[in-house]
């Protein structure tokens, strides 16, 4: 007991000394120079994507759900998060609240994701008034609609939802044609070009759904397209082909609509309050067929997520979680997290002193996850290390997982200490002992 102040302390520091400067927060104007340089030549690399992680009112705590999500998406280690939007309550907040609101994120981000790179998208709660948008401004960059190359795809994050308050006279918020002043070109003519700036693959990130799960849409609010015209005319600027999918946030469900051969993603919560039916519209889930696209939630089942009068699109969930995209080439893959789906207890070491470390990772998920973001407080060891992945049969045999877990970066973190990165595979329904080693 008497060694833990000791350890926390080198914990403490080990994470405060770990922030790179090309990981956390990219702020946006300097995302083109960033991607140009980290995703070059890549053809093979992962994102997360998160959504609407306000707290419930001004001045509010972030839910644990943001921690927890921000934990299990480090532990992945993705080579960037887009964050959806969303990031604060906004309306009713002080500039001082809304900065310190920003604060409070910004600290889980440097903290959790000392060596991830995270981009932010902004929501309509994060423009809500001109201080919420000046505390957006300060955090995560000047430009509120911009692109970036990484490896061969696009990224290019738009403004759904310009507030009225930012309108010139006779326009409103929407897919419409403002600039955020930090532009030559307003948004709409300017996404025209970015979408043609190349990249085999395009990925568009944007708060508001072009095609909500949840009806009447799109409407009048802060749903973002003010009219189904104003929404054409940006799905027909979608290159055919090229364009993989759309992310959206804001309705705080999961759905998800294909339109073309593109995706057209609403992303649950990050830890905003549920929207959408928990368990799926009326009769989906007893295992009757859709006999309509649009369906209301059973009021005896879920009471329709919490909003009766509303409509809600066969397949729209109310779920926490993120979603992380896999990109290998010309195939992408999309795996949605829900919280607790990971895991990763130390059981052994850890402290940089002991010679030897073990920690057990675990995939209650339905796929194998490669986590990229396990690491060890390791003595430091001019020899390296090695590492061993193993689990356990049901007679309590062991058996190597593969493929070998693989050491990915070491870094020093205080005298005679260094901090270890390790890759490792773990199959579905698994938990597997990671040990690692000074040689
Ligand atoms: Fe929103």
């Amino acid at each position: 007991m008497k060694k833990r102040p000791v350890f926390l302390l080198a914990l403490v520091f080990a994470c405060l000394s770990f922030v790179r400067a090309d990981a956390g927060v990219i702020r946006s104007e300097k995302a083109d120079e960033w991607g140009g340089m980290a995703g070059l030549g890549k053809k093979s690399f992962r994102f997360a994507v998160i959504s609407d992680t306000q707290p419930l009112g001004p001045g509010r705590s972030l839910s644990p759900l943001v921690e927890r999500l921000l934990k299990e998406i480090s532990w992945l280690g993705p080579d960037f998060v887009i964050h959806l939007g969303d990031v604060i309550s906004g309306y009713g907040d002080s500039l001082e609240e809304a900065r310190h609101e920003y604060a409070a994120m910004k600290e889980k981000i440097d903290r959790l994701l000392p060596w991830v790179p995270f981009f932010a998208v902004p929501g309509n709660h994060d423009q809500a008034t001109p201080g919420a948008l000046a505390a957006y401004r300060e955090t995560f960059g000047s430009l509120l609609y911009y692109d970036f190359p990484y490896g061969n795809g696009r990224f290019v994050v738009l403004n759904g939802n310009f507030p009225s308050w930012m309108a010139p006279r006779g326009k409103d918020y929407g897919f419409f044609n403002l600039n955020d002043g930090m532009h030559v070109l307003p948004m709409a003519e300017w996404a025209e070009e970015a979408f043609s700036r190349g990249g085999k693959m395009l990925f568009v990130f944007l708060h508001t759904p072009p095609f909500p799960a949840y009806t009447p849409p799109p409407g009048r609010g802060t749903h973002g397209f003010l009219t189904a015209s104003n929404r054409d005319a940006f799905v027909a600027l979608l290159p055919k082909g090229r364009t993989k999918a759309v992310f959206s946030g804001h309705e705080h469900l999961f759905y998800v609509e294909d339109r073309g051969g593109i995706k057209f993603f609403t992303l649950g919560t990050g830890g905003g309050p549920l929207s959408g039916p928990v368990t799926g519209p009326a009769g989906v889930n007893a295992g009757i067929p859709p006999k309509f696209n649009l369906l209301k939630g059973d009021p005896e089942v879920d009471q329709g997520g919490g909003r009766p009068k509303g409509l809600f699109k066969s397949g729209a969930l109310g779920v926490f979680g993120f979603l992380l995209v896999r990109v290998d080439g010309d195939r992408v893959a999309y795996d949605f997290v829900v919280p607790f789906t990971l895991e990763v207890a130390y059981s052994e070491g850890n402290d940089g002193v002991s010679p030897r470390a073990r920690a057990v990772l675990e995939n209650r998920g339905r796929f194998a996850q490669v986590f990229k973001g396990v690491t060890f407080l390791m003595p430091a060891s001019p020899a390296g290390y090695r590492a061993r992945a193993t689990a356990r049969n049901g007679d309590r045999t062991e058996v190597e997982i593969g493929p070998v877990p693989e050491i990915l970066e070491v870094s020093p973190a205080g005298p005679g200490k260094n901090l270890v990165r390790v890759q490792a595979t773990v199959p579905p329904a698994m938990a597997v002992d990671l040990e690692i080693e000074a040689r």
